[in-house]
C-alpha cells in the first residue's frame, strides 16, 4: 500500500538520505529506527506529502505523489493518512472531542456526526466520557490516546507515528503502544512507527533501520 523507490532528500548542500526504498503491505505494523538526525521525521513528512523529496518515487495507495500538486497532496493526506506526533499536537483551546472530530469536519462531515464518531473513537482508546474535557486536564498518556483517536477517526489506510511515546514514561508508553497497535489492526490500516524504544520495535511485525545510505532490515 506504500512503495518508496530510491528516495533522496537534501537541504541545500546537505544530503539527509539517498537511495531509500521500502514497501509496506496493507495491514503491516512496521517500526522504523535510526540514529537521531538521520532523517526519520523528514521521511515521514515526505510520505505524508508535507515535504517534497529531491529524487525517487513514493506510491501511496496506488498514487504517485509526484503527480499531485500541494492541494492534491493535502486531499490524499486528509483521506488516507493519520499522523501521531511525539508532542501530541492536541489543540489546547478545543475540547477533547472537537480535537478528535477535526479531521472529519475538514473532510466535510457535519458537526454532530463528527462529534458522534469522535466519542466512539475516544471510547475505543479507553477515554469514554472524556469528550467534553479540556486537554489541559489530561495526562500525557491520555493526550497521546486522544491523538491516536484523532489519527484513526477518519479510517485512514496509513498511520504515520513519529516517536509517539518519546514524551512518556515506560509504563504509560506501553499502554499507548498497545492502544495504537489495536487501533491500527481494527482499522485494517498500515502503520509506520518511528521509535527509539526497543520495546516499541518489539511490538512491530518487522523493523527497518534508516541509514544515510538507505534502509536496511534490522532491530533497534
Ligand atoms: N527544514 C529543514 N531545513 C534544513 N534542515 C533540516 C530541516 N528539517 C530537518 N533538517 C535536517 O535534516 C536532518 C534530518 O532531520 P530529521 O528528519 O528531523 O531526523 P530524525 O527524525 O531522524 O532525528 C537533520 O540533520 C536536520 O537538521
Ligand atoms: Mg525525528
Amino acid at each position: 500500500m506504500l512503495q518508496i523507490h530510491d528516495l533522496a532528500k537534501r537541504y541545500g548542500e546537505n544530503t539527509v538520505f539517498s537511495q531509500v526504498s521500502l514497501a509496506l503491505r496493507a495491514g503491516e505494523f512496521v517500526a522504523l529506527v535510526g540514529e537521531s538526525g538521520v532523517g526519520k521525521s523528514t521521511l515521514l513528512n515526505c510520505i505524508a506529502g508535507l515535504d517534497r523529496a529531491d529524487a525517487g518515487r513514493i506510491m501511496l495507495a496506488g498514487t504517485d505523489l509526484a503527480t499531485l500538486d500541494d492541494d492534491g497532496c493535502a486531499l490524499l493526506r486528509r483521506e488516507r493518512v493519520g499522523f501521531v506526533f511525539q508532542a501530541f499536537h492536541v489543540l489546547p483551546h478545543l475540547p477533547v472531542a472537537e480535537n478528535v472530530a477535526l479531521p472529519l469536519w475538514l473532510a466535510g462531515h457535519g458537526r454532530g456526526a463528527g462529534i458522534e464518531r469522535a466519542e466512539a473513537a475516544l471510547a475505543a482508546v479507553g477515554l469514554h466520557g472524556f469528550g467534553a474535557r479540556w486537554p489541559a486536564e489530561l495526562s500525557g498518556g491520555q493526550l497521546q490516546r486522544v491523538a491516536i483517536a484523532r489519527a484513526v477517526v477518519h479510517g485512514p489506510q496509513l498511520i504515520l507515528a513519529d516517536e509517539p511515546t518519546g514524551n512518556l514514561d515506560p509504563g504509560t508508553a506501553g499502554v499507548v503502544l498497545e492502544v495504537l497497535r489495536r487501533q491500527v489492526r481494527e482499522a485494517g490500516a498500515t502503520c509506520l512507527l518511528v521509535t527509539h524504544s526497543a520495546a516499541a520495535a518489539a511490538l512491530a511485525d518487522r523493523t527497518l533501520r534508516l541509514t544515510p545510505a538507505g534502509i536496511v532490515a534490522g532491530g533497534a
